[in-house]
């Protein structure tokens, strides 16, 4: 045994030892430091060596042992954490890939639109009030200052519901034909001042084509108080038309008739296609009718039981169907209610 030969198996081990893998690293520990490892074997043999070879071969020995003890707990510790990044790399979960998408609904266009109403309306301190679909005679026509003769009450314009009447004097039962009634109601509950706008479903025995359906929507509109004037209607409809439409739209108010008001007025905004000069949408006029207004007609304040020498206000109903259909240039109101995702999509 010999100082090279040493050197050369310590050289070999570590060689090994550094290639190790976790399958063969314990077979190399064995080889060299086993109970019969050539390590071991070289520390056995050396009691037959004259003492002063013993003494420096053997530190040398030693020494190797210790060298490679070290080096297999090192490659041990190696191996270890490189097969706990291998695992922790094959387990990884990826969290910058993009997830499922969830498909959320969305508000229905139509709904979008009386809530932007609703909104503009909020904003100057009106309330939001619902009130029924099913109605009398009574609120409907005749508290509304409608005669017994208008044609609206014939069975072309009204659907009736077979239900028995509450009283003679609320007449037959029917679905509403407009929110209107809804002024009545909030009269005879609230006092003034009362500043409310009714968002809602009416309906009418139309047969339904490109600008009818027999269900559409309205909202109805209701300022009474002390000393309301004509040019709080005309103010109020105005600033209403600018947020709604754009500030730069003009707006008119026409002459008009209804019987719930006096006088009565249809309210017209600059056509918002072609602003003005004339377009199909506007059948060329330049104007867009939005909306019917009037200052409550004093036989209607006498129906609930307001002083109308004392009570004054005005009332607007507008057709939401109708604004949504200008406002996005639709032209088949029966796409609000056929559901189609394709169409609904377009305004999520
Ligand atoms: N109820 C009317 C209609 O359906 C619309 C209307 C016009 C409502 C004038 C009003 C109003 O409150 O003052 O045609």
């Amino acid at each position: 045994m010999e100082t090279q030969d040493l050197e050369k198996l310590r050289k070999e081990a570590l060689v090994e030892v550094a290639a190790a893998s976790p399958e063969t690293i314990e077979a190399i520990r064995v080889a060299y430091l086993g109970r019969k490892g050539s390590l071991t074997e070289i520390l056995k043999s050396l009691g037959s060596l004259p003492p002063d070879d013993r003494r420096s071969l053997g530190n040398q020995a030693n020494n190797v042992r210790r060298e490679l003890e070290e080096a297999l707990n090192h490659r041990v510790q190696v191996l270890e954490k490189e097969s706990l990044e291998a695992r922790l790399a094959s387990e990884a979960i990826d969290i910058s890939l993009p997830g499922r998408s969830v498909h959320l609904g969305s508000r229905h266009v139509l709904s979008q639109t009386i809530r932007e109403i609703e909104d503009i309306f909020t904003g100057l301190g009106y309330g939001i009030v619902d009130t029924r679909e099913i109605e009398t005679e009574y609120y409907n026509f005749t508290a509304l200052n409608t005669p017994e003769y208008h044609p609206a009450r014939t069975l072309q314009g009204t659907y009736y519901v077979d239900a028995p009447p509450v009283d003679e004097k609320q007449g037959r039962m029917l679905l509403r034909t407009q929110t209107s009634p809804a002024q009545i109601r909030v009269m005879e509950q609230q006092k003034p001042p009362i500043f409310v706008i009714v968002p809602g479903k009416v309906y009418r025995p139309d047969v339904a084509d490109a600008t009818h359906s027999p269900m559409f929507h309205q909202v109805e509109g209701l300022a009474v108080g002390e000393g309301i004037t004509f040019g709080d209607l005309k103010g109020t409809l105005e600033h209403f038309c600018h947020k709604m439409f754009g500030p730069e739209r003009a707006v008119r108010l026409r002459p008009h008739f209804f019987p719930f008001t006096e006088p009565s007025t249809e309210v017209d905004v600059q056509c918002i296609r072609c602003g003005g000069s004339g377009c199909r949408i506007c059948s060329h006029t330049g104007w867009l009718e939005i909306m019917g207004a009037g200052m409550i007609d004093p036989n209607v304040f006498a129906m609930v039981g307001y002083d109308p020498d004392k009570i004054s206000g005005f009332a607007f109903g507008m057709g939401p169907d109708r604004i949504a259909m200008l406002k996005y240039d639709m032209s088949d109101i029966r796409m609000f209610f056929e559901n189609d995702v394709r169409f609904l999509a377009q305004f999520s």
